[in-house]
């Protein structure tokens, strides 16, 4: 179960009812609320930003809508597990964090906007700050979207074929195959010849030397928590043999 707290509940409902995250709420899979912030404003013109004591540029979220409306979510659907905030300051989010939050029974996620939020919220009921990467958006809604994305795929049952989870490129710690479908030749390119051979094993073989080239080209920092298969090892060993022969250490 997992409620969304936004001032912009129409762009984050928007993004829930769609694709398989949508399929999983219209199924009752996923339990997902998106609410509007200003609902619990304590003002009558909803207002839920004020001036930054000591100054400075831009708002900050004042604190008591966002007390009243994680009490309300607490009141209304029981004490949450967790309660996240979105921001540029939390940790940068991962599938580990993924898997952690997907077994949690129930998740409150706080959308930061403005230059922040009143750091006694944080205090008082924020226990996890976490941010997707090192950039700046305007608002926290579209990384909570990311969140709760990674999150919901990983509750049994939401996408339909458990192998595909199970697969996962950061489940095993390396980056995926490349993906080919028909036609066999489009605009010139052909798909590569093993892959239409039917020779399971080798068909296997080409996908995991695939999987550990690109991750050794792209992504080399993945490959020190890798779990790696014997084979992968083998692969592995093999790719850095061949580019020490070539001249190519350092690349
Ligand atoms: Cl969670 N919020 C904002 N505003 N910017 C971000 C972010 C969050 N994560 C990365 N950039």
């Amino acid at each position: 179960m997992i409620d969304l707290i936004t001032i912009f509940p129409r762009m984050v409902e928007a993004a829930l009812a769609e694709g398989v995250v949508g399929r999983a709420r219209e199924r009752g899979v996923v339990d997902i609320r998106v609410r509007d912030l200003r609902d619990y404003s304590d003002d009558r013109h909803h207002v839920v930003d004020d001036v930054p004591y000591g100054g400075g540029p831009g708002m900050v979220m004042k604190p008591e809508p966002l007390f009243r409306a994680v009490e309300a979510v607490a009141a209304e659907r029981g004490v949450p597990s967790a309660v996240v905030l979105m921001t540029p300051q939390g940790r940068v989010f991962t599938h580990a964090e993924a898997e952690r939050l997907s077994r949690l029974e129930r998740l409150v996620v706080i959308c930061g906007r403005y230059e922040g939020i009143d750091e006694r919220v944080t205090q008082a009921l924020v226990t996890d700050e976490i941010s997707i990467g090192d950039y700046v958006l305007t608002g926290g809604e579209l990384a909570a979207l990311v969140v709760v994305d990674a999150v919901v795929r990983l509750v049994p049952g939401v996408v339909g074929d458990a192998d595909s989870v199970a697969g996962d490129s950061f489940v095993r710690g390396l980056l995926d195959h490349p993906h080919y479908t028909r036609p066999a030749v489009c605009r010139g390119l052909a798909v590569p010849d093993v892959l239409l051979s039917g020779h399971h094993a080798e068909i296997e073989r080409w996908r995991r030397h695939e999987r550990v080239r690109r991750t050794v080209e792209r992504r080399p920092d993945l490959l020190v928590g890798a779990a790696l298969s014997a084979d992968e090892r083998r692969e592995l060993a093999q790719l850095v043999v061949g580019s020490k022969e070539m001249g190519h250490e350092g690349d």
